[in-house]
C-alpha cells in the first residue's frame, strides 16, 4: 500500500479508541516519566502498540521511532526508511480535558526526511496529511499558511515547556511575547504545527521536542508554504529536533527570530 493511504487509515483506526478513553478519562491509570508533569496513560502505550503492529505487518524490515516502550533510542536512520510515531501528543491535555487538544502523530522518514506525514485529533476527527513535493491538506482540502507579516496582527503559540526549563524560556521569549498581537499556549505542539499550516496561527514557538513531536508536523507546515528552524534559521532532520524551535508562516519567520533573545 502507498505510505500515505497507509497513514491514513492507520490514524483512522485508532481514532475511536482514544476518544472512547478520553471520554472515561476519570478512570485512566496514569503514572509519570521524566518529572512530575510528564504524563503517561495506558493508553499512550496502547496505542503505541497498535501503530506498531500494524506497521510491523505492513512494512516488516523498516525502522520503528516511538514516545513509549523503549523504542525512544536513537537509532542509526541514514539511508533507511523509518516510522515516527507520537501516540498521543498532549497527553496533559487528553489527562485534564480543558480542551480536546491532543493528537496522533505518524511520520515516515527516508534517510532522515519526512516524506509522508499525518496527524489526527480524534476528538474533532480532523485529518492533517502531507507527502513531499504534494502539498498539504487538512480533511482533503488544501491548505495554506497565513500571509501575516507583521507582529502586532499575528497571533503565536508560545509553548512554556517543562519546569526546569521554564526560567530560560521565559527569558528568551519575553521580547517577542511583549510584540505579538495576540498568544495562545495550547501545550500540544502537533496542534502548534497543524494551526500554523492551517492558517489558524501565524508561528508556534518551542524548545525542547523530541523527533516524534516533529516528524510529521515539520512537513505537513512545510507542505503550507510554512517553515520550520532552528534558532539560527538551520533547518534540520526530525532527529535533531531539540534544535527547532521557530515553527511559522515563512513572513515572520525573521521577525520572530530577530526577538527570540
Ligand atoms: C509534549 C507536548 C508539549 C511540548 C512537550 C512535548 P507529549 O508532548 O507536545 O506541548 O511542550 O515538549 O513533549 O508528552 O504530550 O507527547
Ligand atoms: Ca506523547
Ligand atoms: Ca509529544
Amino acid at each position: 500500500m502507498e505510505e500515505l493511504k497507509f497513514v491514513e487509515k492507520l490514524l483512522l483506526s485508532v481514532s475511536d479508541y482514544i476518544c472512547k478513553q478520553y471520554l472515561n478519562k476519570k478512570d485512566l491509570k496514569i503514572s509519570t516519566k521524566k518529572h512530575a508533569n510528564d504524563l503517561l496513560t495506558e493508553v499512550d502505550v496502547n496505542v503505541q502498540q497498535m501503530l506498531v503492529k500494524s506497521i510491523k505487518e505492513q512494512y516488516p524490515n523498516d525502522l520503528i521511532v516511538g514516545e513509549e516502550s523503549g523504542l525512544d533510542e536513537v537509532i542509526d536512520t541514514k539511508n533507511k526508511r523509518a516510522w515516527v510515531l507520537d501516540p498521543i501528543d498532549g497527553t496533559q491535555n487528553f489527562v485534564r480535558g480543558l480542551f480536546p487538544l491532543f493528537g496522533v502523530s505518524i511520520g515516515f522518514v527516508v534517510n532522515e526526511r519526512p516524506e509522508v506525514a499525518g496527524i489526527i485529533f480524534p476528538v474533532t476527527k480532523e485529518v492533517f496529511l502531507a507527502k513531499r513535493g504534494g502539498g498539504a491538506f487538512h480533511n482533503g482540502k488544501r491548505i495554506k499558511v497565513s500571509q501575516t507579516s507583521s507582529l502586532s496582527n499575528s497571533r503565536i503559540d508560545f509553548d512554556m515547556g517543562a519546569l526546569d526549563k521554564r526560567d530560560s524560556i521565559i527569558k528568551t521569549t519575553t521580547k517577542l511575547a511583549g510584540k505579538v498581537g495576540q498568544i495562545r499556549s495550547f501545550a500540544c505542539a502537533v496542534m502548534g504545527f497543524c494551526q500554523v499550516a492551517n492558517g489558524e496561527q501565524d508561528a508556534y514557538i518551542c524548545f525542547s521536542l523530541n523527533p516524534w513531536d516533529v516528524a510529521a508536523g515539520m512537513l505537513i507546515v512545510e507542505e503550507a508554504g510554512g517553515i520550520v528552524s532552528s534558532l539560527s534559521e538551520e533547518i534540520t532532520s526530525p532527529f535533531d529536533s531539540d534544535k527547532i524551535c521557530v515553527i511559522s508562516n515563512a513572513k515572520l519567520h525573521k521577525l520572530c527570530i530577530d526577538n527570540l533573545t
